[in-house]
């Protein structure tokens, strides 16, 4: 499939999350200090959309109950085994592109 557009960057500034629709469905994106990360979008709790929730530093918190994932690895806070599906990400020419293979 490969890389596909997204969104454009000016819409996830550093600090920030955007959650995207894909026709794979939804993505959060992710900006970390300038550099994009991508998981999942869908919270694997409740159907929560993870990237309308906070992001601290790389933490980014789903907006309905709280839960933590870590958008470089997908890792939760909330289980062991618990693990968002992560994806190549890039930025060019002020687009997003993610690879959702
Ligand atoms: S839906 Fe995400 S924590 Fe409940």
């Amino acid at each position: 499939m490969g890389f596909v557009k997204v969104g454009v960057l000016d819409d996830v500034p550093p600090g920030s999350a955007l959650q995207v629709e894909t026709a794979d469905g939804a993505v959060a994106i992710c900006n970390v200090e300038g550099e994009l990360h991508a998981i999942d979008g869908i919270c694997p709790h409740s159907g929560g959309p993870l990237g309308e929730g906070a992001l601290h530093g790389r933490i980014l918190v789903c907006p309905f109950h709280g839960w933590a994932f870590d958008c470089v690895t997908g890792l939760s806070d909330a289980g062991d085994n618990l693990r968002q599906a992560t994806y190549p990400v890039k930025a060019e020419n002020g687009d997003i592109f993610v690879n959702l293979r």
